[in-house]
This record gives structure tokens, C-alpha cells and sequence, in this order.
């Protein structure tokens, strides 16, 4: 049985992840294509406790790193690899990126570190694809605020949050043949149908 693929989202708060997340899931659904849905921090029983955890307090960088670590090993074992090796595609809101920047670029924690973590939590299972949505901090803020209270990470300052976006795209930039920066600050239908058409035409499309 083909492995299925493994495809993430990745970017600011309100740039349109958990919007195109579903998008996408129902469009594989609708095509046939097993798709599970999953998130970090998260996915099993006891992700979803460390985000609870995390997400509602202020921990170190590092403690912070090493949570979110054991939460996501726990859902590469338990979740995203079985599922991959079933033939199931599995659609991921947020991943290694987020690590790398919010704890890494924005946190100081050095990046041997959250290298080294990351091959021994997460490899060899690396996305196939990743979707580094981009929007201007401005942007983004507005509408997770229109959205309802904000998050601890959203709460920060605006020059953050351009730190936070600069961070994503020069991981777009130095990884191009997984990552695909895309221009979110248009309607979520065009950027669903970029999207698609991506996933489409590297996936989907046998070559003739
Ligand atoms: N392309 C878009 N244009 C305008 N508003 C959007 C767009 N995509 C999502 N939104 C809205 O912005 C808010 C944040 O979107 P969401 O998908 O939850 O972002 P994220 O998961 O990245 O924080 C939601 O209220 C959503 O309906
Ligand atoms: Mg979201």
C-alpha cells in the first residue's frame, strides 16, 4: 500500500491555517483520499493536556521546547506515522516550524537544540509538503482579533509579530522543495484553489 502524504500549515496567528486546513481535508475527503485532521501542540490525549498546560501559562523558552517535544513525539508515534503507513494523508495545523521559530527565533533557544530534538522526535517523518502562510502582522492581528480574546502568543507586540513572520519565511526560503510560501492576504477561496491546484499537480496528477 503507498504511504500516505503528510502536509502541515504553518504561520502567524489569523493567517488562515485552521481555515485552510479544513479546506483542503474536505477536498481530499471529497476526492476520495482517507485524510485525517490533527494540530499542535495536540492530536493525542496527552498533547491536547500539554496545550492546555502551555498555552495557559508563561513557561520558559526551553521548557516550553521540551513540552512541546514530548507532546510531539507522542504524535508522530501514535498518530501521524500509523496513519501515514496505513495509506491515510494527514493534514497538520502547525508543526516543526512553529518550534523553530516561536521557541527558536523568538525564544532563544539555540537551534542545535531543537535540531537535535527534532531528529530523535520527529524524523524520518518530515513533511512532504508544508504551506507557509503569509500575511502581514498587521493583518494577521486584526483578524484574530475580530476572531474572539487572544492568545498569549497573540497578545505580543506588533514588531514580534514581524519577527515571527520574517522567521517563517526564511524557513520557505531555505527549504523550497518542501516549503511553499503562500500569499494569504486574499480571499480564502483563491488561496484554497492555490492550494489545491499545488497539492494536485505534485500529488495527484500522474505523469502522462
Ligand atoms: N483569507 C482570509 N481572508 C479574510 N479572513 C480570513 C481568511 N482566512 C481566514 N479568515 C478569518 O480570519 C480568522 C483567523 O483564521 P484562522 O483560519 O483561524 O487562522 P489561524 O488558524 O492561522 O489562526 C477567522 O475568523 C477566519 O474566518
Ligand atoms: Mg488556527
Amino acid at each position: 500500500m503507498a504511504r500516505g502524504l503528510f502536509i502541515t500549515f504553518e504561520g502567524g496567528e489569523g493567517s488562515g491555517k485552521s481555515t485552510q486546513v479544513a479546506r483542503l481535508a474536505e477536498r481530499l475527503r471529497h476526492g476520495g483520499i482517507e485524510t485525517v485532521v490533527t494540530r499542535e501542540p495536540g492530536g493525542t490525549p496527552l498533547g491536547e493536556s500539554v496545550r492546555a498546560l502551555v498555552l495557559d501559562s508563561s513557561p520558559e523558552p526551553v521548557t516550553e521546547l521540551l513540552l512541546f517535544a514530548a507532546a510531539r513525539a507522542e504524535h508522530v508515534g501514535k498518530l501521524i506515522r500509523p496513519a501515514l503507513d496505513h495509506g491515510t494523508w494527514v493534514v497538520c495545523d502547525r508543526f516543526i516550524d512553529s518550534t523553530r521559530v516561536y521557541q527558536g527565533l523568538l525564544g532563544g533557544v539555540p537551534r542545535d537544540l531543537i535540531g537535535a530534538i527534532e531528529s530523535h522526535s520527529v524524523a524520518p517523518t518530515v513533511p512532504d509538503l508544508t504551506f507557509v502562510m503569509d500575511l502581514p502582522a498587521e493583518v494577521g492581528l486584526k483578524r484574530a482579533e475580530a476572531r474572539g480574546a487572544l492568545s498569549r502568543f497573540d497578545a505580543q507586540s506588533t514588531d514580534y509579530h514581524r519577527r515571527l513572520r520574517e522567521g517563517f519565511r526564511e524557513i520557505a526560503r531555505a527549504e523550497p522543495a518542501r516549503c511553499l510560501l503562500i500569499n494569504a492576504d486574499r480571499d480564502p477561496d483563491t488561496i484554497a484553489g492555490e492550494i489545491w491546484r499545488t497539492v494536485s499537480e505534485r500529488f495527484l496528477v500522474k505523469a502522462p
